[in-house]
């Protein structure tokens, strides 16, 4: 006994004359830094996190203040980096684990430290950690980038006890904030509401954001959140805190305000139902939660994340898009081989990129000819194309287009060969009364073999099909009836075992195919998270395409996602308003259309094409220019935006709902360089109206443009301006 008790207070010696030797870590992007302390306790503890510090007996001197608050009868005076349960924290842990003895506790101490500079930009920091009692391990990572001033930070779980270990918390990351007060930005939604953006003050206690839905995960809450200290998190000043978490599963953000008035902020999957089994020989990694800490508020947060997104983290960041005629809105599931002959034809006609075939296009024992059916089964409908896809392929090459096709390949219909073959392939509890949503279920890609049969249904397409363009990946439904045929006594896993799963697929298609493009929809916005987008182009942000509605929609998902990856299309949603309303409104992001374009009169469809043309002109701006939201539609009755490059940028104005006796108002521009002269020229007219915006074909200065503004807005209902501004 004796021995031990010497063995133990050596090894914790060892660890305190370590952590005296580097006692203060720092990660840190170009203007903000978290430091990290490493105490003469052995244990890490986060003593800083805002903008750089310039000097470095400052940084010390939090070390000391550390130092000697670090009072052991007042634990929560200071910050441990990864909180564990079952000791001396009083609140929310980042970590819980159940040993092989059925002890709850761990306390963990440093163990050694590595910084590794892999660019010129980036720098990824370890922080190794151990259980003092038990040889459990826990790394935390930060890989900062530097001029984005974007850190992403998880966590990696081991250890080497003789059986496995139960651990049911698994944080990303555990931030602190001590500031007057708190304000969150949420995101909300549900099918054709997505990112309802609303505010509220964080008191004591805890606001939890979360998912229990699995697959179409961010349904009703979406993985990103922004937090306002000392004041709401506004759009042009203060300091913001912008997170987001790369899991396309259920994910949780708890913020808790503690006794001390601190708050809280845990980022990572969500535990619910997820106790997890890791066996001696894993790693278990936690997603990434990436942030950025703006003092210019969520405007330069914002593009802080769409810089980085599109230099290092969204599938093809840097490339071009396709548009795209799309078949849904237009024929839903009743088409057969000429109508979509004819469509490839339209294609053609308004002068975008590609056809995009969508669902309804498989089935024969089950057709698919509504959604009751054929999910499963992914074999082209004989009946409706019997010459299959590759006729398609044919008729859009003969046109000189593209063709795209729609896939669900994670689900299943009960009314499917699939589902009479593989009823084990299905995540079900075959006991009880099964619950439908959408009339179909989940397939169990925990199961390697569900694994290998998804992954099939694209390679099929494309060994048949190599010059199909491109693939719309849908999941219509949450995961329901929650059992896995295949983990039996480890249901604990399911729902993160099955997004490893789903990884596991994606990894394949992008080692195989990787330069097809890839649209991420999940019955419109349900899935919208910077892992998943690895490995897609764009996702769908709604089905949602009332331009009212989308105005508002594509504000929301524009704070975190850069505008290349969100896809907008026109379509006859609110067909009321003005053809020209609805182009303008998408043109702001990854353009499509989805209409019957024989609905539309000859003025309509000669503005589209002309639209498209002018797109094809401006989409760098768009694509890869710096977004300023100038005017909010939650804040009246008009909105603007600008994509502002060196020499070109380009100003969509809406006017929504104003009222006629409304007092109108200039809109100031960003981004601009003061000094140098700019054009203005409105574009996107209707063929035969001249622009009534009064300042059209003027030269102003940039100092005037951002100061004085422009008189964009009108009191005329649904109606929008596209000005081009050009440096001369
Ligand atoms: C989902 C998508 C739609 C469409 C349908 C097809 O709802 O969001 O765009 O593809 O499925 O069933």
């Amino acid at each position: 006994m004796k021995k031990v008790i010497f063995i133990i207070a050596l090894f914790f010696s060892l660890q305190v004359s370590r952590a005296d030797n580097q006692n203060q870590i720092s990660i840190s992007t170009l203007d903000t830094e978290l430091l990290i302390n490493v105490s003469p306790n052995g244990r890490i503890y986060q003593s800083y996190l805002g903008a750089k510090l310039s000097k470095e007996p400052d940084k010390a001197s939090l070390f000391e203040f550390q130092k000697t608050s670090g009072d052991s009868n007042n634990p929560n005076k200071i910050w441990e980096c990864y909180p564990v349960s079952g000791t001396e924290d009083f609140f929310e842990p980042a970590f819980a684990i159940r040993h092989n003895d059925g002890n709850p506790t761990s306390v963990l101490y440093y163990l050694s430290h590595n910084v590794r500079k892999i660019d010129d930009n980036i720098t990824e920091t370890t922080i190794k950690l151990k259980d003092n009692l038990y040889p459990v391990y826990v790394t935390l990572h930060y890989v900062t980038y530097s001029k984005e001033n974007i850190f992403k930070t998880w966590t990696e779980i081991s250890h080497k006890e003789k059986y496995p270990v139960n651990i049911s918390r698994y944080a990303s990351s555990f931030l602190y904030f001590s500031e007057p007060s708190y304000y969150l930005n949420e995101f909300s939604g549900d099918w054709a509401k997505e990112t309802k953006m609303s505010t509220q003050q964080l008191s004591f206690g805890k606001k939890i954001i979360d998912s229990k839905l699995g697959t179409r995960a961010a349904m009703f809450a979406y993985p990103f959140f922004e937090l306002g200290f000392g004041n709401t998190a506004n759009e042009n000043s203060g300091k913001v805190l912008m997170g987001t978490i790369g899991w396309t599963g259920n994910f949780s953000f708890t913020f808790e305000v503690d006794n001390m008035g601190c708050l809280r902020v845990i980022s990572g999957i969500n535990p619910y139902a997820s106790d997890y089994t890791l066996k001696p020989s894993d790693i278990f990694t936690t997603p990434e939660f990436i942030f950025t800490l703006s003092n210019q508020g969520v405007g330069q947060g914002s593009r802080n994340f769409h810089h980085w997104a599109l230099n290092y983290q969204l599938k093809d960041g840097k490339g071009d898009r396709l548009t795209l005629l799309n078949n849904w809105e237009n024929t839903g599931f009743d088409f057969n081989e000429e109508k979509i002959a004819n469509l490839c034809k339209e294609t053609k006609k308004l002068g975008v990129d590609m056809f995009l075939l969508d669902d309804g296009w498989f089935g024969n024992k089950y057709p698919r000819i509504d959604d009751h059916a054929g999910l499963g089964d992914w074999d082209v409908t004989k009946s409706k194309l019997p010459h299959g896809i590759p006729f398609l392929v044919k008729a859009a090459k003969a046109e000189g287009v593209k063709l795209g096709i729609w896939i669900e390949p994670e689900m299943v219909n009960p009314k499917s060969e699939l589902a009479e073959k593989h009823p084990d392939w299905i995540i079900s509890l075959s006991k009880r009364e099964p619950y439908y949503f959408r009339n179909q279920l989940v397939l169990d890609l925990c199961n390697p073999k569900v694994q290998d049969y998804v992954y099939s249904i694209i390679d099929n397409l494309m060994i048949e099909n190599p010059d199909l363009a491109f693939m719309k990946w849908d999941c219509n439904s949450p995961i329901t009836n929650i059992y896995s045929p295949y983990l039996k006594g480890k249901q604990g896993q399911l729902y993160i075992d099955y997004v490893r799963g789903l990884y596991n697929v994606m990894n394949r298609v992008k080692k195989n195919y990787p330069n097809l493009p890839l649209m991420l929809c999940s019955g419109g916005g349900g899935r919208c998270d910077y892992e998943a987008l690895k490995y897609f182009t764009e996702f769908w942000c709604s089905d949602n395409t009332d331009p009212v509605e989308r105005i508002f929609i594509q504000w929301g998902f524009s704070h975190f996602f850069p505008s290349k990856s969100m896809c907008a299309h026109v379509t006859n949603w609110s067909s009321n308003t003005s053809i020209k309303f609805r182009v303008d409104v998408a043109m702001m992001c990854k353009l499509g259309f989805d209409i019957n374009l024989q609905s539309l009169k000859e003025p309509e469809m000669a503005f589209c094409h002309q639209a498209i043309e002018n797109y094809k002109q401006l989409k760098n701006v768009i694509y890869n220019g710096d977004l300023y939201r100038l005017f909010s539609p939650y804040d009246g009755n008009h909105s603007a935006s600008l994509y502002v490059t060196e020499n070109k940028s380009l100003l969509f104005a809406y006017d929504i709902h104003p009222r006629f006796g409304e007092k109108l108002f200039p809109v100031k521009l960003q981004g601009l360089n003061p000094t140098t002269m700019y054009r203005l020229k409105e574009t996107n007219l209707m063929s035969g109206h001249d622009s009534d915006f009064r300042q059209n074909g003027q030269l102003y200065s940039g100092s005037f443009l951002m100061n004085i503004g422009l008189d964009v807005f009108t009191t005329q209902q649904t109606h929008s301006r596209v000005i081009e501004i050009t440096a001369e």
